[in-house]
């Protein structure tokens, strides 16, 4: 039996009802591209919502993380992995936790005690030592000097804000030296293989940490590494998670792994993570913006290569990857064979559009290069080659590096957050006419939600604000931050004020500063981090409104109609939702 399955089963057997892998696009956290870790889905439940399955929950989960993309082609790094998780919702808390862990490793892995260590956390100013987790291990037989107490390492949150708590690591021996007595965690033959963190509390914005109503349980195993472990692989992509991927590769390439380890790691590594994104409900395709970015980014890594590894680029080899793929994961994850035939369009269509600018693209840039008179290759080229030639950053970076030239990437990145920005707004449906070709009626709800913004302000608190906002040519939806159901009172005020101001005719008007003079002067925006050093900032009458924003919106309220609140429900923990559209005023 394979790991997913021994540890679902043991869960089961201790109570938990195993819950479906959500999506890899979260469905109601628009901070983040992907889901990081297993207990991401469930922060509403974490923070003290019902779970419809109960209080003790298992599953493993499918996780994308895109910060380390540089260190894809080592012996450990994956850019999709899955998570083993068991959750505990105000149900069993340490001993238990630890208790099972323990069990699992020690009698269904069979890992010999002494092959183990742990770390538990320190205290802190605010959180004193987890003496009931450092008891529990010593009480199980794990002796003192293999449990360690670190401080930083052992406090888990998943951003900046959240449920979070101290943790507990396990760590596996996974060196043919001799086993030391004394566990250093710094020492990196020890692995750490699980986490348990006991989430009893939630950061808030301002820093400060509070009690959760729920003392909760939230662990986290990776699948790649413990395989490999269990194998004796040091090597992940040697396990037999990775082997039949990368002897597929070797015989596609006709080249054995030894010696072109890093162009096929990156190889098996991309296509898997860019045949989970394709395959997944949310339907992402290769874009310029955000999760779309990254599927190009990984397919045009991908390709580049193959071609390294002199792969006919225009043979079926990435269809032969992906099929095989899709026949190693469609037991646990359905949607993979029910998707097969749009993973294989997203791919092929993908190479096709990268080949056609590929060769020019080469050109393009030995043309330009030669006539560099530095060796840097400033924003302009680079944005250049990624805008015109489809260059993902990284392609680019790898020529220079094989030309012995360096690239402005800082310079190049603004130049690419300004324009994310303007594709983001333009892909939201948020410009008349131009860039994207959007309507009038977009435009018009653009400016609707500027004003609902505004209007929950007065009627719920000045601390609403937008979590997020989706619009269509039929409706807008809004989320915002806000700790109740809206009584039917509030919502017809927020639509009454609103209307009051769409009859008074506001102007709106629009400018562009640099991004601390708009927050100086006030302007509400959603992810500061995410706007150019420039932004536009958009006032609607007398300071009614002011958010950094893409734009477009209307010249004056008047135009909009009327505001009609159509439904309003809870969006996840802390975030409600309005549904709302406009009608015309002659309706
Ligand atoms: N959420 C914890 C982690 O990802 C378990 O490590």
């Amino acid at each position: 039996m394979n790991l997913k399955d021994l540890y679902i089963n043991f869960f089961i057997e201790k109570g938990h009802k195993q819950i479906p892998s959500a999506p890899v696009v979260p469905e109601n956290d628009p901070s983040v591209l992907f889901n990081t870790a297993g207990m991401q889905p469930l922060i509403p439940y974490l923070m003290g919502e019902h779970h419809p399955y109960g209080t003790r929950l298992c599953d493993y989960q499918k996780c994308i993380r895109t910060n380390d993309l540089d260190n894809i082609g080592d012996t450990y790094h994956h850019t999709f992995f899955e998570m083993l998780g068991n959750w505990s919702l105000g149900d069993y808390f340490k001993d238990e936790a630890i208790e099972w862990s323990f069990e699992f490793l020690t009698q269904v892995l069979n890992i010999p005690k002494e092959r183990l260590a742990v770390t538990v956390f320190a205290g802190n100013d605010t959180i004193p030592f987890d003496n009931v987790a450092h008891d529990k291990w010593l009480s199980l037989g794990i002796p003192e000097e293999r449990i360690a107490r670190t401080r930083d390492d052992n406090f888990w949150i998943a951003g900046e804000t959240g449920p979070c708590g101290p943790d507990t690591e396990m760590f596996y021996w996974r060196s043919d030296d001799e086993l030391p007595s004394k566990f250093d965690p710094e020492d990196d033959r020890w692995v750490e293989i699980w986490n348990d963190v006991f989430m009893q509390y939630v950061k808030k914005e301002d820093g400060t940490v509070e009690e959760l109503p729920n003392k909760n349980v939230d662990t986290g195993m990776g699948v790649e590494r413990t395989t490999a472990i269990l194998e004796g692989k040091k090597d992940n992509y040697e396990s037999s998670i990775w082997a039949p991927i990368i002897s597929l590769i070797e015989s596609i390439s006709n080249l054995p792994y030894k010696g072109n380890e890093v162009s096929m790691r990156i190889i098996a590594d991309h296509l898997r993570t860019s045949v989970f994104i394709s395959a997944d409900p949310a339907g992402i395709k290769p874009s310029n913006t955000d999760q779309g970015y990254i599927l190009r980014r990984l397919i045009r890594r991908t390709i580049r290569h193959a071609k390294k590894l002199n792969i006919d680029i225009n043979s079926n080899w990435e269809e032969q990857i992906a099929k095989k793929i899709i026949d190693m994961y469609k037991k646990y994850y359905k949607e993979l064979a029910e998707n097969e035939k749009v993973v294989l369009e997203v791919l092929s269509n993908e190479k096709a559009k990268f080949n056609r600018t590929l060769e020019k693209g080469l050109r393009e840039f030995s043309k330009m290069t030669n006539k560099l008179t530095g060796n840097v290759i400033d924003k302009d080229l680079a944005f250049r080659l990624y805008d015109t030639y489809g260059f993902p950053i990284e392609l680019t970076e790898e020529l220079a590096h094989d030309a012995n030239l360096v690239v402005d990437i800082e310079g190049f990145k603004e130049k690419f957050k300004a324009h994310q920005e303007l594709s983001r707004t333009a892909s939201a449906g948020k410009f008349k006419g131009g860039l994207a070709g959007n309507s009038e009626i977009e435009t018009k709800y653009h400016t609707a939600t500027h004003l609902l913004n505004a209007a929950l302000k007065i009627v719920v608190g000045p601390d609403v604000h937008q979590k997020g906002s989706n619009i269509t040519d039929e409706r807008m939806r809004f989320d915002f931050s806000c700790d109740h159901k809206l009584s039917d009172e509030e919502k017809h005020q927020a639509e009454e004020i609103v209307n009051n101001w769409i009859k008074e005719g506001l102007e709106v008007r629009v400018e562009e500063m640099s991004k601390e003079e708009a927050i100086a002067s006030g302007a509400e925006c959603m992810f500061i981090e995410k706007y150019p050093d420039i932004v536009t900032v958009y006032t609607i009458g007398d300071g009614i409104s002011k958010e950094l924003c893409g734009g477009p919106h209307v010249k004056n309220t008047n135009e909009l109609g009327r505001f009609i609140i159509k439904k309003e429900e809870a969006s996840s923990a802390g975030v409600r939702r309005i549904k709302a559209i406009l009608e015309d005023n002659n309706e």
